[in-house]
This record gives C-alpha cells, structure tokens and sequence, in this order.
C-alpha cells in the first residue's frame, strides 16, 4: 500500500563506514556516516526519503563490537513504537556484522514481531570502490515492504536468515552470514523475493524472554551473565572469579554435544547450588544439542552461546521485573 511507511533506523557498522584508501576493506573507521545520508546517496531510496515514504531515525551510531544494553534498550523502544503505528509497514535496521546476530535475537526474543524487522549490514565501507552496504540495504527494503513478512530477519548479500538461526561465520568475505544447517528464509533477486521457507514466528519467544515487556526493559538494571569455554584443560577458576564478582548467570560454550570438562561442571554446579543460573549452549558451529545422558546442568538447545547468554539475560529480568 503506497500510503504505508518504511522506517530506517541507524545503528552504525561498516555499512556507515569510512575509509582513507577506497581500497581498503580493514582499515576503515566504522560508524561516520548517517543514515539519512546512506539513503539520500541511493537514487532509488533518496525520492522516497523526501515524498515521506520513509521514516529515517538515527538511534545510534557505533561499531557494533561496543554494543551494550543501553543501545540496545533505546532500539528496542523505537521499534517497538513503529511496530504498534498502523501506516508502518516495516523497519529496516542499519548495523554493524560483528555482533548483529545478537541484536536480531534480542529484538526477536522480546518483541517477536507480526511485522517485519529486517536487520543489514555491509562488510566493506561505504566509500569503498565497490561497497556492498547500498544492494544490502535495497535488498532489506524488499523483505521490509512484503505483505507476507513478518518477524526479526538479517539481509546480507542477498539472503535473508532468521534471527534465531543466523550467525556470522566468515570475518572478511561478503557473504559473511549462515544460518548454518537450518539454511537461509530466502533471497532476495532483482528485487523480486525467493522464499525457501516459512518467516520466524510472530509472536514472543516465551522461552528467551518469558513475556518481557519492552517497556520494563527501560527501567532495569541488567543481570550479569557471562559466558566460559570448555576445552582442555579448563577448571574452574573462572567461574570462582566471576561468583566472587556476582554474577547472576553463566553459559557454558560446551564441547560436541553438551559436554563438560569434569573440573569446570563441579565449578558450575556449585555455582547453581549458590544459584547461579546455569545453562550450556554448544560451541559446535552447526547443529543443535541432542537430549540424552545425564547432564548435570540444563541445556539451551537450540541456541549458541551468545544467543543463549541473551536468552538468559531476559529469563532472569523476567523473574524479577518489579524489584529492578
Ligand atoms: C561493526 O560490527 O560495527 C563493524 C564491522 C562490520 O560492520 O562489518
């Protein structure tokens, strides 16, 4: 419908990138451009920047490796409010790669959105030779403005993923996302979309954040949950450092299938009995822990470790909103 809007919002990354040499692809400085102004560069994007059609709000502007809560906070308000506006269609969010797939599952987990949420990015800056951020952001306007998306999607080089599922998975080439085994939602070609399977559920991720409101989220405080490897040799030194500095919530990056290094499992239990909350995520880079044996401490099965820290972020607020 022509009378519905598009809202952009800026968070930074690459994509708003500059660099010295139009050459170099790593040695640039993320976050300088607006994001009024990565539209207005775009002839396709600049008309509808001027008739109204497209609402361009700047909500941060950072690479995302310092992403933290309080962006993260102020973003999730501003979709919320465009989501609940009737003549908004969609919302393209501008972000950074290197920790976008956090952010998609955040905004996910929390708002599960009826409407579509599309994240993007760029891997090379935008005054590169051949910069990628324009096609992304073209591409994410597509699945923004369908009729049928819904949910929290990342658009890169073309495919979309679900925020549950996607993950960067390559440090400097352009298609620098996976959604791993569970493969991409679709693509976006020539402007036209090619759907492989059905959008991410519109509705709150009950297990991640236990029907958080986005408006409780303004007023608290964070719990600290952080996140320890097993691997050879690890003990649980770590996990005696982070008790004695309070924290609330620990992932376990486990080995294969859920496992534990014995001395780093005693540490975790102990933390639970202190409890602490305690959950595994596989480090594994594709597939999803299986049930089985006896594990001795509960498992987020289908989410990575900084997916599942996320996850249990929002559970632990949940339990406690009125105090915080
Ligand atoms: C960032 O994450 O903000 C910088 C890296 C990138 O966008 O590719």
């Amino acid at each position: 419908m022509s009378d519905q809007k598009i809202v952009f919002l800026g968070t930074g990354g690459t994509i708003a990138g500059t660099a010295l040499n139009a050459l170099d692809h790593t040695g640039y400085t993320a976050a300088q451009v607006g994001v009024h102004d990565l539209l207005t560069a775009l002839p396709g994007l600049k008309a509808g920047v001027g008739t109204g059609r497209y609402v361009v709000e700047q909500v941060a502007q950072l690479d995302s490796k310092d992403m933290g809560f309080d962006v993260w906070v102020k973003l999730a308000l501003r979709v919320a409010y465009f989501l609940e506006q009737e003549d908004v269609q969609g919302i393209v969010i501008t972000h950074g790669t290197d920790t976008l797939e956090e952010t998609a599952y955040f905004l996910q987990a929390l708002l599960g959105p009826a409407k579509p949420v599309v994240l993007t990015c760029a891997m090379r800056p935008s005054d590169a030779l051949a910069p990628d951020g324009p096609q992304n952001l073209l591409d994410a306007l597509v699945v923004a403005s369908s009729a049928t998306g819904c949910g929290v999607t990342v658009v890169c080089a073309g495919a979309i993923y679900g925020a549950d599922d996607v993950q960067k998975i390559h440090p400097s080439r352009l298609n620098a996302f996976s959604a791993v085994d569970a493969g991409p939602i679709g693509f976006v070609e020539q402007g036209r979309l090619r759907l492989l399977r059905d959008w991410p559920h519109a509705q709150v991720n009950e297990m991640a954040s236990g029907g958080l409101l986005v408006s409780q989220l303004a007023d608290a405080s964070w719990p600290r949950v952080e996140i320890v490897m097993s691997y050879a040799g690890a003990d649980g030194t770590v996990v005696r450092a982070l008790l004695k500095a309070g924290v609330q919530g620990l992932v376990v990056a486990a080995t294969g299938n859920g496992t534990v290094h014995q001395d780093l499992e005693t540490a975790l239990v102990l933390a639970m009995q202190q409890g602490v909350k305690v959950t595994r995520a596989t480090r594994c880079a594709e597939g999803r822990m299986l049930p089985g044996g006896n594990d001795a401490l509960p498992a987020a099965p289908g989410l990575t470790p900084v997916k599942a820290r996320i996850a249990l972020m929002l559970g632990l607020m949940r339990a406690a909103p009125k105090s915080r």
